[in-house]
């Protein structure tokens, strides 16, 4: 049978990396996003909200994805509004989906805050788990929207028999334009006005960070495994983590950046120096940046999301995940991170998004 996915949250850099996979394995690939237009050749686009039901059902008339890959959230400012939002978000769809019998498998993103803890609470000493993270852990005890959406697809499931995964990438590495979170475009964002200005490319985490072990999730990577779990027998109902297989340290890798941008660079050094006030004063600027480079976005706060750079680098410990469960299972798709990161630099550059 012709299996036909359905991204939800495809122009984000979890949903358009995965629909561009899909379309690469041959997949029907439907990419429902409120504004779904994108440069991605063969994906269908569904424009819909997924708080409007009738919106919803409206736009999925004549659609009946086999598979239903969930890669969205929405940022609000509590955790009880995130889960109650959030949570809707998966259940409006699956109830919207329910009645055409046609899902044999969702899989939803959700990610390293499981075992992190929620925005409120995350990463705070007193419940800092035991890295590397292992999808074992028991959920922690504050209430968190990504237990909330598993429990969404958990009642489906049960109640439409098809099976499911869960997919916790740690930070994503990839290319997507103003989407809410993207530590590589920051980044780059960032160099490029270090290069322009002559200013230090300074770190702007925590000791622990810049010291420590870390790795990362390329777009690309999760993108791969999220299609292996939802063909594969052996993957059904099991969560994953997900992360490209390499483990790396903020300070060798904060070098290579600098390299990579022929820039002067400064490494952690008595207290954390948080990106987000580093480019508080730099709109403007930025604005000049792309008028002289004849760049495509000369918005930095939609182009940047130093809030969530900042809260990953800032971490008191340092944070990696075991990537042994789906090994064992076959899934053996490894990536370098440096690659994850020039890899991406070149893309915005031929993209026109940096110099
Ligand atoms: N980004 C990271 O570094 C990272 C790391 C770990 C875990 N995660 C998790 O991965 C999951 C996916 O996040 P992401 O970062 O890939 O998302 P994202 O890049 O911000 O993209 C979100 C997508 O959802 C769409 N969307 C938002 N609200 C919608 C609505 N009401 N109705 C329909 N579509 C809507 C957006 O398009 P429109 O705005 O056009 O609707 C966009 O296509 C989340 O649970 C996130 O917490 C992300």
């Amino acid at each position: 049978m012709e299996n036909i996915a359905l991204v939800v949250g495809a122009t984000g850099i979890t949903g358009s990396n995965l629909a561009q996979e899909l379309i690469s394995e041959g997949w029907t690939t439907y990419g429902l996003a409120r504004n779904p237009n994108s440069n991605i050749e063969g994906l269908i686009p569904v424009k819909a909200d997924l708080l409007d039901v009738e919106n919803l059902t409206e736009a999925l008339q004549n659609i009946s994805p086999t598979h239903l890959f969930f890669t969205t959230w929405m940022r609000n400012d509590t955790e009880e509004e995130n889960i109650k939002i959030n949570s809707a978000l998966v259940r409006n769809l699956l109830n919207v989906l329910s009645p055409k019998k046609s899902i044999q498998h969702v899989a939803l993103v959700t990610g390293l805050k499981h075992y992190l803890g929620p925005f409120e609470a995350y990463a705070k000493a007193g419940s800092l788990p035991e890295t590397p993270l292992r999808e074992e852990q028991p959920r922690l005890k504050y209430p968190n929207f990504y237990y909330a959406q598993e429990d969404a697809v958990y009642e489906a499931a049960e109640r439409d028999n098809f099976t499911w995964s869960i997919h916790r990438p740690h930070t994503v590495i990839g290319y997507a334009v103003g989407n809410l979170m993207n530590m590589g475009t920051t980044l780059a964002i960032y160099a490029s006005i270090c290069k322009e200005t002559g200013r230090k490319f300074i770190f702007p985490g925590s000791s622990a960070q810049w010291n420590g072990l870390s790795d990362v999730t390329d777009a690309r990577v999760l993108a791969k495994q999220l299609i292996w779990a939802s063909t594969t027998e052996a993957a059904k109902n099991q969560a994953f983590n997900i992360a490209n297989g390499d483990v790396f340290r903020w300070k060798w890798l904060w070098e290579k950046m600098a390299d990579y941008f022929q820039i002067e660079f400064e490494g952690f050094e008595n207290e954390i120096r948080p990106l987000e006030k580093e480019l508080q004063n730099d709109h403007t600027l930025w604005e000049e940046i792309a008028e002289k480079y004849d760049l495509k976005e000369n918005n930095l706060s939609k182009i940047s999301s130093a809030w969530h750079t900042d809260l990953d680098l800032g971490r008191p410990i340092e944070v990696m995940t075991d990537m042994a469960k789906s090994r064992k299972l076959g899934f053996t798709t490894f990536q370098s991170t440096l690659d994850s990161f020039t890899d991406l630099f070149e893309k915005l550059k031929k993209e026109k998004l940096i110099p």
